[in-house]
Order: structure tokens, then sequence, then C-alpha cells
């Protein structure tokens, strides 16, 4: 297959890095990709959010599968676009996008369909919004109906708090139209974690879990971000946990999409809290996570491009079997521009990426690089680099990944120092 991969970040480098070396791929090309994926894929130059010259893209060069990373396109249509060319799309239609789109649509659809989630109303009057707050027991959960940008999410101490966050939201000053509508929910006490399924419309295939760090600095403080490290599997994942997750969530979830006439197609990723070992849905995701995706990138073990390929044209049910998982488990470092998730210098010069070519089974995906005008590396981005790794336990890939964060030279960078902390420090209490 000629495989055109949309998007520009770590997660598409982890993407493009493992489709490269699909039996099933011939050539792969990425738009508008970064100075990382150049190392696999071939750059074209069109935005991933450019819907029409996507679309005639893959018409003229021939694309058999088009493989979108982020869920903007997915939104505005990339996915019914391409269909209507008979283009084969690893990603949902806008229609079926809307569960990650608009934060009402997933709640009215667990309501209907019995899948645990938190208990909730959606609201676009800020009066009867009041009103629900003040019957609420804080902390109380402002969220924004329509992307923001992962930061569409209040959690708020108290009455006055939740109230003041739903009339931002309202009025439009905090998120514009995202915030038109809002839901407010209660608040879920427990730990999180991720879990990734692929589906074809009808057919679902479970892939693995991983556990992300939100938060930009050490011991979970600071501002939300889209994500400083990751690593898979989650430790709290049990079989039966795994079970609870597919039968009680994503598998009627996949029913529910299909009996509303809107399909899913493509991966859907499940951030779901576990509360005294009961998953509870938070929100959906039609995407990979980032950088979650680069976790599961370098434990998967089978044809990829393949794979991804059955989900676009609904024969997921042939790969039964074909998809397992590297017994090992694997950790991704963020490597961040200093300033992130605030405001941040671009075109800082990175350097000494050669030197972690040493270290054994550690990839460096790029996400927000560029080459300057003599060839150098330089940051373009808040997540610049997701440093990953695999190892025989996860304190040995930390070790990797941490040691490479020493060999690379980018003095306007930073990273967590204590990704996995959750996970390792259950497994030193067992011990
Ligand atoms: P979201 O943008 O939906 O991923 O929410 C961002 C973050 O807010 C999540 O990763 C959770 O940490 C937190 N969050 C969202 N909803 C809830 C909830 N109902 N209870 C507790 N925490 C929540
Ligand atoms: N890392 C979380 C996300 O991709 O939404």
């Amino acid at each position: 297959m000629k495989i055109l991969l949309v998007g520009s970040g770590g997660r598409e480098h982890a993407l493009a890095w493992l489709l490269a070396q699909s039996p099933s791929c011939r050539a792969l090309y990425c738009a508008p990709g970064n100075a990382g994926i150049e190392s696999c894929a071939e750059i074209v130059d069109i935005a991933a959010e450019d819907v029409d010259a996507l679309v005639a893209y893959a018409k003229n060069n021939e694309i058999n599968l088009v493989v979108v990373g982020p869920e903007a396109p997915l939104v505005k249509g990339l996915a019914d676009a391409l269909a209507a060319e008979n283009i084969l799309v690893f990603g949902p239609s806008a229609a079926a996008a809307q569960l990650e789109g608009s934060k009402g649509f997933m709640k009215d659809l667990c309501k209907k369909y019995n899948i645990p989630t938190a208990g909730y109303e959606r609201f676009s009057d800020l009066e009867a919004a009041k009103a629900y707050i003040m019957q609420q027991t804080p902390p109380v959960v402002v969220k924004a109906d329509g992307l923001a940008a992962g930061k569409g999410v209040i959690i708020a101490q108290n009455h006055d708090e939740a109230i003041e966050a739903a009339a931002e939201m309202l009025s439009g000053s905090s998120f514009g139209d995202a915030g038109a509508q809002i839901v407010i929910e209660e608040f879920l006490d427990g730990e999180e974690l991720s879990y990734f399924a692929l589906a074809d419309g009808k057919t679902m295939l479970p892939l693995t879990s991983a556990q992300d760090h939100k938060r930009a600095f050490d011991g979970d403080e600071g501002p939300n971000t889209g994500g400083m490290g990751a690593y898979s599997p989650a430790h709290m994942m049990t079989p039966e946990l795994e079970q609870k997750i597919l039968s009680q969530i994503i598998e009627p979830t996949i029913d529910a999409m299909a009996k509303e006439g809107c399909p899913f197609t493509g991966v859907l990723f499940a951030g779901l809290m576990v509360v005294d070992g009961q998953p509870k849905l938070i929100e959906y995701n039609v995407r990979f996570g980032d950088p979650e995706c680069q976790t599961l990138m370098v434990r998967f073990k089978g044809d990829l491009a393949a794979v991804l390929r059955a989900c676009a044209s609904g024969t997921l049910s042939e790969m039964d079997g074909q998809v397992g998982w590297s017994e090992e488990p694997s950790m991704c470092v963020v490597m961040a521009t200093k300033g992130y998730p605030g405001s941040y210098p671009k075109n800082t010069p990175i350097k000494g990426i050669a030197a972690t070519f040493d270290v054994q089974h550690l990839t460096v995906f790029h996400a927000g690089t560029a080459k300057d005008e003599n060839g150098a590396l330089v940051s373009t981005g808040g997540r610049v680099l997701g440093i990953t790794a695999t190892g025989k336990d996860l304190r040995e890939a930390k070790g990797k990944c941490y040691r490479a964060v020493g060999l690379i030279d980018w003095p306007d960078g930073f990273c967590r120092s204590d990704i996995g902390w959750r996970a390792l420090k259950a497994a030193d209490e067992a011990a």
C-alpha cells in the first residue's frame, strides 16, 4: 500500500516509524510531518486540517490508505471527504468523531446505553447551570462541550468557582463557541488510565492500556499539559479490569454508535477513572493519545498497516490473533520547551540526539522539530521530543529514557523526572 499519514506530532512519528516497518506498507508519506518523521516517510507540505488539499493529494497520488493522527481534521470531516472519493481512511466520520468533539454527545450516549460515567447535566443557560451547581457537593467538574485543546475542564473546589467557570464558558470568553454549551458533572475520585481499542464500525479489537502524566511538573504539580510522559501497560490493569472495560464500556459504545447511525471506525481512546476497581468513562478521544501512542507502538507486534487497513475496510474480524504486545513495558518521557504549556521560545537548537543511538531499544520520537537553514535541528513547539524505551521492567525502561535525556544537549528544554511514579511506587509496595 501507499499510505498517507496526517499529522506532525510525536504520535505521528511513532505511527510513521512502525508503518514504515510494516510488511503491507510499500511507500509512506506524511503531511505535514516534522524533522524526525523525515527519516521514515516522504514529507508532504500540506497542513493537517487542509481537508481539500489532503483529499486532492490522496487522489492524485493513488494513495491506498490515509491514516489520520489528530482529532481536528476528523471533526472537520476529513474521513467523510476521503470516503466520498472511495479512498480508505483510518479514522472516524465527523458524526462519529462527536464522541470527542462534543462532551454532551458522549454523555448522552452513555446515559442512553447505560455506560458507566460520572453523573451530569448539560446547560446552555447560566441561571439553570447555577441552580444545578448549588445542588452539588464540591468538587464540581465544569466542561466546555466542544474541543478546547485539552483545556476545557475545570475542577472547581467550591460553588463560586464552579459558577465562575460556567459563566466564563457560556459567555464565550474562555473557549469561544466550544463553551456555548457546557456539561456539569460529578467528581470521580480514583486513579486514571487510558485504554485503546480499534473498531471497524461493527467489530472491536482490543489494544492495550497506558497511563499519562498530564501536569507539567514532578509530583503531578503545575498546569495541565497535553501529556508529559506515559508508560504502558498501566500498573493497575488486570485481566478482570480489562474485561470490565471491554464489556461495560468499549463494546457497548461500538454497538451504540452503530445503532445511532454513526458507526465508529478508527481507534477509540477511553480516558477512564478506576473507582474501587470499577472503571468509569471520563472522556473519549477518537485518535491515539500523545504520548501514549509512542508507548504502544514500541510494544506492538504485528503488521500495523494491515491492521489499520482492516479497520478502514470493515474487515477487522480477519485480524483476530494478528496483534500481539511485547511483554516488556515501555515508557515515554516528553522533553518540552521551557515555558510550556504557557508561552515559550521557538527555533532553539537541539544537539546530541545521535549520542542516544547507543542506548538499546530506545527511540527518540520528534514532536515539535524542524531543520533550520543550515540543516541543524531546532524546536518548533511546546512538546518537542518523546524519549521512548522498553525494558525488562519499567525501572529499566525508565533508566534508559533518563540516560538518553542526559545525552541530549538542549538548554531550552525540560522534562519531568518522575514518569511512571505511581507504577514504581506500587511495585515497591508489593515487593
Ligand atoms: P478531559 O479533558 O475530559 O480529559 O479532562 C481532563 C482531566 O480532568 C482528566 O484527565 C481528569 O484528570 C479530570 N477530570 C475530568 N472529568 C473528571 C471527573 N468527572 N472527575 C474527576 N476528574 C475529572
Ligand atoms: N495524552 C492525552 C491525549 O492525547 O489526549
